[in-house]
């Protein structure tokens, strides 16, 4: 049995943005797409240390509306890795109680992998455990731009007044809906920058850069992480002595 770690508070909510593969795999003179495989690992070995720890949500940034733009054998490949993995894990998760959800364009996925991609979201869906979001063809921009024309086609049915639209109903029409923001936002392999993700459910995340590249981003790190943000005072616009007094 393996020991975890006392973590006080933990997030409810990790975000992470996986990123290094190609780096990782151009260190060992490998191709890219070598670096995509050994994060397959990294992710398998995440989503189950999470799931130990007692995180209640983690969405994992794996395909971005803007990756469509690398070369067509790398998209293939991602594409193909996609669907082995959800293959392979399919039963894990039933049996682990993860229930799987697509953030993302689902519909420009090629045919065989959202198949598999639906059918496990289908037969996970009343999994009562980790919820697991894959961000896929995912770009916040076109997520906030899709709730804008759903909200205002409501208003031009006049199901909706303007000034019944508020932040929960707004989030309501995200593909996170339902779901609380995250809390903690970690990106590896040394970049700091959002790239298009979650840009509205992270305007209170506390983030976490590191240096290590995502498939050498394993079990102890992730532990690392949430032991940094227990150490963070959250404050939402208070001063630390109000927060303290709480
Ligand atoms: C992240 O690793 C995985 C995806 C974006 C699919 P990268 O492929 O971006 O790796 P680097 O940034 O080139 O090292
Ligand atoms: C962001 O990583 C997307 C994913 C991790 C899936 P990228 O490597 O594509 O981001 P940029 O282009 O360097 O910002
Ligand atoms: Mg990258």
């Amino acid at each position: 049995m393996t020991v975890l770690p006392v973590i006080q508070p933990l997030p409810v909510h990790v975000a992470i943005i996986m990123d290094g593969n190609g780096r990782w795999a151009k260190d060992r003179h490998q191709p890219r797409l070598f670096g995509h495989k050994a994060g397959v690992d990294s992710v398998r070995e995440i989503v189950e240390a999470a799931r130990e720890i007692g995180i209640r949500h983690l969405t994992l940034y794996a395909f971005s509306t803007e990756n469509w733009q690398r070369p067509g054998l790398e998209v293939k490949g991602l594409m193909m890795l996609l669907k082995t993995f959800l293959q392979a894990e399919l039963d894990a998760m039933k049996k682990n109680g993860i229930r799987l959800d697509c953030f993302g364009q689902k519909e420009r996925l090629p045919d065989d992998a959202r198949a598999v991609l639906e059918r496990v979201i289908a037969e996970t869906a009343d999994c009562p455990g980790l919820r697991l979001n894959l961000a896929l063809s995912y770009g916040s921009r076109t997520e906030m731009l899709r709730a804008v024309r759903e909200v205002g086609s409501r208003c031009a049915a006049g199901q909706l007044r303007p000034e019944e639209i508020d932040e929960q109903l707004f989030s309501g029409c995200l593909y996170s809906a339902g779901q609380p923001d995250p809390d903690l936002l970690i990106r590896t392999s040394g970049e700091q920058r959002l790239s298009n993700f979650l840009l509205w459910q992270l305007s209170y995340a506390e983030l976490y850069f590191t240096e290590t590249r995502w498939p050498d981003f394993r079990r102890e790190q992730f532990f690392e992480a949430l032991q940094i943000y227990a150490s963070r005072q959250r404050r939402f616009g208070k001063t630390g002595e109000q927060v303290e007094k709480k």
